[in-house]
């Protein structure tokens, strides 16, 4: 694929990265050997929120600080962290990691969630690179985040694995839509599980791609190794919608609030965060105490891999 060499790629220019492939943030899930580990294997990797932390009362914020230095130390490399925003006014909480990420020295940040313009500006008048990811991509939003100096916008689909866009429009529907409307460039997530999810990105016109669920199932990833196995024993047949944004795969607490949410429960949301996320069952490997928050491209995840492998097979049309 020609037009995919490096040369030729916006993505890796513009994040100073080998390949065009930021590893999605991932709640509880990241730490210092996993972003580096992207980081080494030539694609961006992201500090997501609790980066680190083995336990909700542990300060966040000395954390993220410890790990990042952990990575420096790590790779020489560029990673990025979240700046998760969950309401259109939410300003404090992204904004404290913001400050603290960049005083360690960060200078690349993944927006996501709702955009908040201040917070937008702000992270841009530091010098800093931003993609900028909307919870349900939209084309307004794509619009207004370039205006607002965005350099790189994910176009998400429902295929997706953590909380998935409630509008429930497939990747195949949502890139070509958000390539449509912004002039800067857009990177696919939703379903990219493998070299073919990343052509097909391509061809639906994103010059990079954004993977979370494949990358859990690496030896470096911090995922409990009985939940990396279940992953790879389960299918697409073994997810089930607990609630309209979240999916999980089926497990004592997954069958529960599925049954609910199909009886026309819709607190079941509220009810998956109140029992931890995804900590109990990913992080901590009490397999049946959480969710298990996994895309549909899990029918393409056979083996536990490194992280050089994972992306050295997907950026096969990149070397
Ligand atoms: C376990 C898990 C946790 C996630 N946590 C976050 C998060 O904290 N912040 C965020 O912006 N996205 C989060 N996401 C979404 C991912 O960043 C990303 O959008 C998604 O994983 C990309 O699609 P994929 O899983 O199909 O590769 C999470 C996804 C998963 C699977």
């Amino acid at each position: 694929m020609e037009a995919n060499k490096m040369s030729k790629n916006p993505i890796t220019k513009i994040l100073g990265i080998k390949y065009p492939l930021i590893q999605a943030p991932l709640n509880w899930l990241t730490d210092a050997k996993f972003v580096a580990a992207v980081s080494n294997a030539g694609g961006l990797g992201t500090f997501g929120p609790n980066a680190g932390k083995t336990s909700p009362e542990q300060d966040s914020m000395k954390t993220l600080t410890e790990e990042i230095k952990r990575a420096q130390q790590l790779t020489d490399k560029p990673f990025a962290v979240n700046l998760m925003v969950s309401s259109s006014d939410d300003f404090i909480y992204p904004n404290q990691v913001f400050e603290t990420a960049l005083a360690a020295g960060v200078r690349t940040f993944v927006l996501s969630g709702f955009l908040n313009t201040e917070l937008i500006k702000k992270v841009k008048k530091s010098g800093s690179k931003l993609i900028v990811r909307e919870m349900n991509s939209t084309v307004s939003g794509a619009k207004e985040a370039e205006k607002l100096g965005a350099d790189v916008i994910v176009a998400t689909g429902y295929d997706e694995g953590g909380v998935i866009p409630t509008t429930g429009f497939g990747t195949f529907t949502t890139v070509p839509r958000i390539v449509d409307a912004v002039s800067i460039p857009v990177i696919a997530a939703g379903g990219v599980t493998d070299v073919r999810g990343v052509r097909a990105a391509f061809a639906l016109g994103a010059q990079g791609v954004y993977v979370g669920t494949r990358l859990i199932v690496t030896n470096e990833n911090r995922t409990a190794q009985i939940t990396k196995e279940k992953i790879v024993d389960s299918g697409v047949n073994d997810i089930l919608l607990v609630a309209p944004n979240q999916r999980s795969i089926k497990n004592a607490a997954a069958d529960k609030w599925a049954a609910e949410f199909d009886d026309g429960d819709h607190e079941t949301f509220a009810a998956t965060r109140k029992a931890g996320g995804v900590r109990p069952a990913m992080l901590d490997g009490k397999i049946n105490d959480g969710v298990i928050s996994f895309d549909v491209g899990i029918d393409n995840i056979h083996e536990i891999k490194s992280v050089w492998e994972v992306v050295d097979e997907m950026m096969a049309d990149f070397k």
